[in-house]
């Protein structure tokens, strides 16, 4: 006998029931935003605090938790949490760790978004943050309070692919920790370096967020942010996640899974790439200055070299002409784009002062390295002929 049919209704909402199908090369995209209970035990499971118990996608999705373990195993590290952009991972796990009151910390040199959310955002919660420049790092234990919580930093830091001595960093925080006798969480933001160049957990960083929307993204088309650090840390962050909801969406995650398999190769040929411009215009008679870590003429690549793997794909150059001059370069190039955001494999440009750095005060600029005739230049993997020939013809034209 047929089985009874269902109505219309039921089964365009429900189909054949068809699970996901078992064996998949890729990971499939677990598009939902809810999970059906196999019955209410699952939900008394689920009360019960079973973590095999899927209920709802802002909690844990399947597609954004493989991604969340990949990336914790990229960085050797034991967990990870996934978030829908970068400054959700960043937002998210600072206010896991400050309460009214507290002080965070950090090194001036951020990326402008951390910096305006540090300048603009955490005062209104009474959290305050006090810098410490790169190059006395031994300010740190002057500068902690009873009311420190938090050390954070970027590094190479964006735009100006400055670097913070990371063993040196974490050093003075472990002095000034047994001088008040608390613990000072260390955060350092890794998108410049990513997991190939830089693995913060050896140093002795506690937490390390990422804009995966850059490197490990890799193409351009997603926004998404990782926190990467141990079981404890990790759970503690994913509990304000839930609650201030900037969890990824499973289709970023899809793709995020996607772009996981390329990323060595994609990291490795910009790297390659980058150091080959780098040199190039190091030379060019309009470019003023150039800053790539892995330069000799780089002020701090002794430290590039003590704290790196590898140099990255991000250069940074000063042309002639101010901001006219760089933005001259900018609209002559015909490969590169002018564009924000990084780690692309397209090659982008962008001017500091338009864009990651815009609406600065001239005293915070400077406090930034950042000067007007600046172009931020995030390397991709075309051929390098293409790109070399591209910047030469371009800078003819300042
Ligand atoms: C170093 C760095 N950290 C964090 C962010 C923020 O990431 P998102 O744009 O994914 O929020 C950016 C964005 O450009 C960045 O460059």
């Amino acid at each position: 006998m047929k089985p009874k049919k269902v109505s219309l209704a039921t089964r365009a909402i429900h189909g054949k029931k068809l699970y996901p199908y078992k064996g998949a090369v890729t990971t499939p995209i677990y598009q939902t935003s809810t999970y059906r209970f196999e019955n209410s035990n699952d939900a008394v499971r689920y009360s019960q605090g079973d973590p095999s118990v899927y209920v709802y996608s802002r909690y844990h999705n399947p597609s954004v938790e493989d991604v969340e373990e990949k990336i914790a195993e990229m960085y050797d590290a034991e967990a990870a949490l996934l978030f829908s952009s970068g400054m959700a991972a960043i937002s998210t796990a600072i206010l896991s760790i400050v309460k009214a009151g507290d002080e965070i910390i950090s090194t001036p040199a951020l990326y402008g978004g951390t910096y305006r959310f540090f300048r603009d955002v955490l005062p209104l919660y009474n959290v305050n943050v006090t810098y410490v420049n790169a190059d006395s790092l031994s300010d740190i234990s002057k500068l902690v309070t009873a009311k420190t919580k938090l050390f954070f930093c970027e590094s190479p830091t964006n735009p100006t692919i400055g670097l913070v001595d990371l063993h040196t960093a974490i050093a003075e925080v472990k002095k000034a920790e047994r001088k008040t006798g608390r613990k000072i969480a260390t955060i350092i933001d890794n998108t410049f370096a990513s997991c190939l160049h830089q693995a913060p957990f050896t140093i002795g960083f506690d937490l390390v967020v990422e804009s995966a929307t850059k490197y490990i993204g890799g193409h351009s088309d997603l926004l998404a942010g990782a926190v990467i650090g141990s079981k404890k840390e990790i759970k503690q962050i994913r509990q304000i996640a839930k609650y201030l909801g900037g969890c990824a969406d499973p289709f970023a995650a899809f793709l995020l899974s996607r772009s996981l398999k390329t990323f060595e190769l994609r990291v490795q040929r910009q790297t390659e790439n980058a150091m080959k411009l780098a040199k190039i215009l190091e030379k060019h008679r309009n470019v003023l200055r150039v800053f790539y870590p892995g330069l000799k003429s780089h002020p701090q690549h002794a430290i590039a070299k003590k704290q790196m793997s590898g140099f990255g794909a991000m250069v940074l150059i000063e042309v002639k002409g101010g901001v006219r001059g760089a933005a001259k370069v900018c609209d002559s190039l015909n490969v590169a784009v002018n564009a924000m955001s990084l780690g692309g494999v397209e090659t982008l440009v962008s001017i500091p002062v338009y864009s990651s750095h815009v609406n600065m005060t001239a005293a915070e600029l400077k406090q930034h390295g950042v000067t007007p005739g600046m172009i931020r230049i995030s390397v991709g993997v075309e051929g390098i002929e293409d790109l070399i020939s591209d910047f030469e013809q371009a800078l003819k034209k300042i």
